[in-house]
């Protein structure tokens, strides 16, 4: 399978046999992001929370591709009442898709959409696809309950904010990788704004001191896991 970086915490995973699975497709408002929402395919969406920053572009990526979304219940019948397709989740519920299983986790942070919806608790999410595990925290400060999830799941790639402010920064993110303990570790959620400018070499610099590896993409580049 194959990681794409879009910069922010939107990424992208492609399966061997070409399904499209899309995490927080933030694009088009999006600074940072060399790709627009029209570039992109997907089959199915899965969003952390309904954070404008992350919701994104979902609406218009999902009515030119018959997206189903994948998230925690009241965000998916926020999508539903939208008039898109849904597969409803919660924290803890994993489910095994065509392309792999998705499972939620905790995250402490907020969630409401841009038109001032409530949309349940905010996530983060474990997926395994093709024998690899990655975990994409969404927004969230440290918690201990990482260590527990890096546990469940021996985590391959473990994509976790570091740019402050609204997240976990720099020294809250390591630790929380030394926690997980993943293979390796791809900062994100840094300079899309100023408010969370952050340098990621900075973090790699710490994270590899302590023996985990880490990977900084670029924006807009893709890696094969
Ligand atoms: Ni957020
Ligand atoms: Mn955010």
């Amino acid at each position: 399978m194959k990681l794409k970086y879009f910069s922010h915490s939107a990424f992208q995973i492609t399966t061997e046999n070409n399904i499209s699975i899309l995490i927080d497709p933030f694009l088009d408002d999006n600074p940072t992001s060399p790709v627009k929402s029209k570039d992109v395919k997907a089959d199915y969406i899965i969003l952390t929370h309904g954070h404008g920053d992350h919701l994104g572009d979902s609406f218009k990526i999902a009515k030119r591709w018959n997206s189903t979304f994948i998230c925690v219940n009241e965000l998916a019948n926020y999508c539903s009442e939208h008039g898109f397709k849904a597969h409803n989740m919660h924290i803890g519920g994993g489910y095994n898709f065509d392309f792999g299983r998705v499972k939620f986790t905790i995250a402490h942070h907020g969630s409401k959409t841009p038109d001032n919806q409530y949309t349940g608790e905010p996530s983060g999410v474990v997926l395994s696809v093709e024998n690899k595990n990655v975990y994409h925290t969404g927004d969230t400060g440290l918690f201990y309950d990482m260590k527990l999830i890096g546990e469940m799941t021996p985590i391959d790639y473990m994509l976790l904010p570091i740019g402050d402010n609204f997240t976990m920064g720099i020294t809250d993110a390591v630790k929380a990788a030394e926690l997980v303990n993943p293979k390796v570790a791809i900062p994100m959620h840094y300079n899309t704004f100023p408010v969370i400018n952050a340098d990621p070499n900075e973090f790699k610099k710490i994270v590899e001191a302590k023996g985990i590896s880490c990977k900084v993409l670029k924006f807009g580049e893709e890696i094969i896991l």
